[in-house]
């Protein structure tokens, strides 16, 4: 139920911080080490190559994903769209395994795409928020998110759980091939927990920008690199499917390919700068268009931040950004869709889980 909350959406990410703890929780054992099913680990460190299968907003998790998976487990990943595998599969590696990540476990673009591995003989994960769903019961072995039922059709706690779980199937597939890791996951994910708390707690912050930059515009840019690219592009998702403003996510340096022509007088322009290496260069694509007549708004790192910034994240591990830097995106789609009358929990056109290819 969502009790006094005006949509499920906005309960939903509140409930982010509780569901980055239950995850550490279940992922742990009585020492504080992460634990992970024996025939799990054993498949990480056998492969040679992974491929994440997903759709829309855990397809955005699965780019994140990949990320933290090469960068801790030194594992190669490639990160496919599984309606366009299912007709187009890659050249595989030898020892592949599969891991689809599905909120629902009932997409059957997904499954579509399980199914004919499945009769290739390989191994397949499923991360999904659902026990007994489609997906987990046909894939060898599943990982579950414990987010709790996810009912407003934009996905929001699944897609930040799906990167902790991503992220401690990472550090379990590093300790396992003896890798050392820089840094402890669990601590840097309760940082993480209370960095999002001190976010939804500024929810007026991000009405007032919702306000000043989504009411009445017809479109709006998101740019970031890196780590950054991935979450614009789950940002862009978010706008356009609640609020119907057409919204794209695109990296910092494809503008001056093409993009940056459509930058008009008062465009509005979210920028994402969390990454310390791609920094400058991030800020350099801010100047560029706002000296194109761009609205720009940048979200930034506490460390990185600069004056002019609009909103200031709390500094976190930089894998784990993600979890962090989605919450503004999440709370300005929400009050964009709000001020432009809009069915915030039931879009137009769309379904909670999409079980037709
Ligand atoms: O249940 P799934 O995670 O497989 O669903 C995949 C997409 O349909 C879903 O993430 C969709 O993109 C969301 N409505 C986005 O908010």
């Amino acid at each position: 139920e969502k009790g006094t909350y005006p949509h499920y959406m906005l309960k939903e990410i509140d409930e982010q911080p509780i569901v980055i703890r239950n995850i550490i929780n279940q992922y742990q054992d009585k020492n504080d080490q992460i634990k992970l099913d024996d025939d799990i680990r054993k498949a990480m460190k056998k492969t040679d190559r992974i491929y994440i299968v997903a759709c829309g907003t855990s397809y955005h998790a699965g780019l994140v994903g990949k990320e933290l998976i090469e960068k801790v487990a030194e594992v190669p990943v490639e990160v496919h769209i599984a309606s366009e595998f299912s007709y187009n599969m890659p050249m595989l590696s030898e020892k592949p395994l599969f891991i689809f990540i599905s909120q629902s476990g009932e997409t059957a673009d997904s499954r579509a795409v399980l199914v004919q591995v499945k009769k290739l003989g390989h191994k397949a994960l499923t991360i999904t928020n659902v026990p007994g769903s489609t997906l987990s019961r046909e894939a060898d072995y599943t990982m579950l998110l414990h987010a709790g039922p996810e009912i407003a059709v934009a996905s929001t706690k699944a897609y930040t759980a799906q990167i902790a779980v991503l992220s401690i199937l990472a550090a379990d597939t590093a300790k396992a091939k003896g890798i050392d890791m820089s840094f402890d996951l669990i601590k840097e994910l309760s940082v993480v927990s209370n960095a999002i708390e001190a976010l939804c707690d500024q929810k007026e912050e991000f009405e007032a920008i919702a306000r000043e930059y989504l009411s009445v515009t017809r479109n709006c840019f998101f740019i970031g690199r890196g780590m950054d690219y991935h979450v614009v592009q789950e940002g862009a998702l978010k706008l356009k499917e609640i609020s119907y403003i057409q919204a794209e996510g695109f990296a910092g340096g494809e503008l001056k390919h093409g993009t940056i022509a459509l930058i008009e007088e008062g465009t509005p322009v979210i920028a994402l700068a969390t990454q310390e290496h791609v920094n400058l260069s991030i800020r350099g694509n801010v100047k560029e268009v706002a000296a194109r007549g761009a609205y720009t708004c940048t979200v930034s790192m506490k460390s990185l931040a600069d004056e002019e910034d609009r909103v200031i994240i709390p500094d976190v591990h930089a894998y784990l950004t993600p979890l962090v830097s989605v919450i503004p995106m999440q709370l300005i789609s929400y009050y964009a869709a709000l001020h432009r009358d809009c069915d915030v929990d039931k879009p137009r056109n769309l379904a909670k889980s999409v079980t037709v290819e």
